[in-house]
């Protein structure tokens, strides 16, 4: 057997990233539990306690993500639970968030923060949510109230959580809350919620000058499916132009483009430390010129890609790999503030694992700037609209009883963070299947 180590740089950041609705349970302040009461979630399924992190079980789970020798762990705020209503500031539940970010820096791992990620609170849907230009102030003065709580053990920021998905699921699909199927309404939020990262952006750096702040982007690599056709490939680009580049490249260059407008957003110039990339999967792309949801495409998986238990992701490293190169015209630092694999046998997760950090230690040696990897996610939780359907983390969970068990992921991902490095002895105990693939003879 060929003895290899795929060494990653000295400092390299690897943990895993959650959610606060999907882990903390009982947040009943939000738009996701009244969409929730609405009977919107597969099954008719409920988040209900979640990982119970509400009650304080991050601290054990914190101890799981310490043990495994990850050195950094990406947790979110509920805005709801911190501003119960726009007058009214719940100083325990601020006190929580500052105990989580301390109980991280105790464990020895840098805390990564996130300010939004999908929720919102039921008083800001009632002011219109993120339609109204308002919520650009709500968002600044909340962004605030937290730095100045938290700044003591954090300075990694991420403002919004996938904006792309946010807007394409509400406003779009009608998938996610309000479940409005609206491209001009659309607009509206993706203006604003361009405004309000760029404000909490200054916000954060007027508050803690040394802040690193960015966004985290759902990246989606969308390859044409007929390669002899130019209109798969000009379908291609413009999906991949209005998914991947709409919210990140207002920061590079001060434009918004959506669809065919273009929108001068100046502020917005030059608020990004670094780019956060969240990738699962990529798309084969072909022209439908009557699919006007679909905004003129059909999308497919890749006949060829190994499917996830639901077929929900397709495994696709290479997509992971174009991710990089994307991001490379940023010229800033990036960050992988997600990526995994729902599967509750843990069958592809460590082939599925192997093989993204392989692409990602590629572009490493490209020396491109990647500074660290989250995996989503440490513990099963709460995924959406698709409840409890699917087993994102490295630890299974039994929502009722709360216990928590093992996968061999997770000691797959403990022996890349503790050596930061993949070697060809972990590969051939994890996935052997695939040794061949990633080490020729
Ligand atoms: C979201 C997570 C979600 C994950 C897996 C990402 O788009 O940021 O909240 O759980 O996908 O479904």
């Amino acid at each position: 057997m060929i003895s290899a180590v795929f060494n990653f740089p000295k400092g390299f950041l690897w943990g895993t990233a959650t959610a606060a609705y999907q882990v903390e349970g009982n947040n009943q302040n939000t738009n996701w539990f009244q969409w929730e009461q609405q009977g919107h979630i597969i099954n008719n399924q409920k988040c209900g306690m979640a990982c119970d992190w509400g009650s304080g079980r991050w601290r054990e789970d914190f101890d799981r993500a310490a043990e495994t020798s990850q050195n950094t762990h990406r947790f979110s705020i509920e805005w709801s639970r911190i501003q119960p209503t726009p007058d009214v500031w719940d100083e325990n539940a601020i006190e929580i968030y500052r105990e989580m970010a301390r109980g991280l820096r105790k464990r020895g791992m840098i805390p990564m923060v996130t300010l939004h990620h999908f929720t919102d609170p039921l008083w800001l849907v009632e002011m219109g949510g993120w339609e109204n230009p308002d919520v650009i102030n709500k968002f600044t003065i909340f962004t605030e109230k937290v730095v100045e709580a938290l700044k003591e053990y954090v300075d990694l920021w991420v403002t919004i959580n996938e904006p792309n998905v946010y807007t394409a699921m509400g406003y779009l699909m009608g998938i996610f809350p309000p479940g409005v199927k609206d491209p001009f309404r659309a607009y509206k939020v993706i203006i604003n919620m361009v405004s309000a990262h760029a404000a909490a952006y200054e916000t954060i750096h007027n508050v803690q000058s040394k802040a690193s702040v960015g966004m985290a982007i759902n990246y989606r690599s969308f390859v044409p499916a007929r390669k002899w056709m130019p209109l798969d490939k000009w379908i291609a680009n413009f999906q991949s132009r209005n998914y991947n580049n709409m919210f990140a490249d207002p920061p590079l260059n001060g434009y918004l483009k959506y669809l065919m407008l273009s929108k001068k957003v100046s502020k917005a110039k030059g608020t990004q430390d670094y780019l956060g990339i969240n990738y699962y999967s990529r798309d084969l792309v072909k022209f439908s010129p009557f699919n006007f949801g679909g905004f003129f495409a059909n999308r497919s998986s890749n006949p060829d890609a190994e499917l996830s238990e639901n077929e929900f992701i397709a495994n696709e490293p290479l997509g992971f790999f174009e991710s990089f190169k994307w991001a490379l015209k940023y010229h800033i630092p990036i960050y992988v503030t997600e990526n995994g694999i729902e599967d509750a046998q843990d069958k592809l997760r460590p082939r599925y694992i192997i093989e993204h950090i392989h692409q990602m230690w590629k572009a490493v040696n490209f020396s491109w700037p990647i500074k660290g990897y989250y995996h989503w996610t440490l513990v099963d939780n709460f995924e959406w609209e698709r409840g409890w359907t699917q087993r994102f983390g490295l630890w299974a969970l039994e929502p009722k009883t709360q216990i928590r068990r093992k996968r061999p992921s997770a000691d797959l991902y403990a022996s890349i963070c503790k050596s930061n490095a993949l070697s060809s002895e972990a590969v051939d105990k994890f996935a052997p299947e695939i040794f061949g693939q990633i080490f020729p003879k």
